[in-house]
């Protein structure tokens, strides 16, 4: 079964082939992304009627190239899967509308996807699939959660931030030390020059004995930091940078193992654009050499969006039986959609490995 999957919720257009087999994990056929950041850059942010205009021109090209690579016709496709959300509501509905209609003109099923479960099942892409059940930290731009996954469509939401993402806590600290956007990945090069204990930064919530977070004093207290420094700022940008991916971090790594403590399990996966942070990835394997850890990341290149997370998730559902395609071609976004809302408990996962 070949099932196309199309990502269009935020700033990265990706298409992706993958083949069903069975009972057997999924595998990428093919895949295309374009990142929309160079286009955003100048703006300082993600701009959302430039990117739904950018993700129409870039969604059917890219198809074809995916079809291309992988020797198939538009005619082959079983299923067309389509991110349905969350996130930027005019952007969504370009893969949504495509899909549907490429499902319409073929006659094929359709179905849609939800974006954070394409993260948190990222990991089956590679080659080392964790087995269920575990716990995952959901990392990225908007969200940050830990998640007990007890199978393809059984979650249950153990915490999440009350206020920013650590993505966006990232990015809004990159911004308010000058650096370009998307703010993560620039502040965390910045921090391999600086000296994370250079200044003492909040770690919030990370004594109040529930699983949840909160960003948005730690922005607060980089800006009050940032200020203090005033022309100095330029000098010590590289310790401010390592100061606070440290409390960042800290943070993440200790909620991670409270978790997989709560729940008596060694496996966790970590996925989302921070699940790329250089610095996450030490402490937890520092973390996990001291206990029995298993830590499960995406290849870096599929910690950020792209389509082959959606395709893969589709197909997972599909063949775990959790949800069906459907012959509907009416349809909608869901801009805000909290995973939770798909969780089944009892439904077992399909194979791992
Ligand atoms: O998952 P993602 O691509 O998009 C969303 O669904 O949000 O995550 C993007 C987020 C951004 O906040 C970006 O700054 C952050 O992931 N990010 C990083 C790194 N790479 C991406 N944050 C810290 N360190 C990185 N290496
Ligand atoms: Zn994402």
């Amino acid at each position: 079964m070949l099932v196309l999957g199309i990502e269009s919720s935020c700033d990265e257009t990706g298409v992706a082939l993958v083949e069903a087999r069975g009972t057997a994990l999924p595998v990428l056929r093919a895949q295309a992304l374009h990142t929309q950041i160079e286009m955003h850059q100048a703006y300082g942010g993600v701009v959302p009627e430039l990117a739904s205009r950018d993700h129409i021109r870039r969604v059917l090209p890219l198809t074809q190239a995916v079809l291309d690579e992988a020797g198939a016709h538009l005619q082959q496709l079983d299923v067309v899967a389509y991110t349905r959300g969350p996130g930027l509501a005019g952007a969504l509905l370009v893969g949504a509308g495509i899909a549907c209609a490429l499902g319409a003109a073929l006659g094929r099923p359709v179905l849609g996807v939800h974006h954070l479960e394409g993260h948190l099942l990222s990991p089956f892409l590679g080659a080392d699939p964790p087995r269920f059940p575990f716990v995952a930290l959901l990392v990225s731009g908007g969200h940050t959660q830990l998640m007990r996954v007890e199978g393809v469509g059984g979650y249950e939401l153990l915490g999440e931030t009350i206020d920013d993402a650590a993505g966006e806590a990232f990015d809004k600290s990159a911004k308010l030390m000058g650096l370009p956007y998307p703010g993560g990945p620039a502040l965390s090069r910045l921090a391999e020059q600086g000296d994370p204990q250079a200044f003492k930064l909040p770690r919030p919530l990370l004594h109040s004995g529930d699983l949840d977070f909160s960003f948005a004093g730690l922005k607060t207290a980089v800006l009050t930091q940032a200020r203090k420094l005033g022309p100095e700022l330029q000098a010590r940008k590289a310790d401010l940078a390592a100061a606070t991916q440290a409390a960042i971090v800290e943070v993440l790594v200790k909620k991670s193992l409270a978790a997989l403590d709560r729940c008596a399990l060694d496996t966790l996966v970590v996925a989302g654009g921070v699940g790329a942070n250089k610095a996450l990835r030490a402490q937890l394997a520092a973390a996990g050499a001291g206990r029995n850890l298993r830590v499960h990341y995406p290849q870096p290149h599929w910690c950020t969006d792209n389509g082959a997370m959606i395709a893969m998730a589709a197909a997972m559902r599909l063949a775990s039986g959790v949800e069906a395609a459907s012959r509907k071609y009416a349809f909608d976004v869901k801009p805000r959609w909290p995973l939770s809302d798909l969780a089944s408990p009892g439904v077992q996962g399909s194979p791992a490995g």
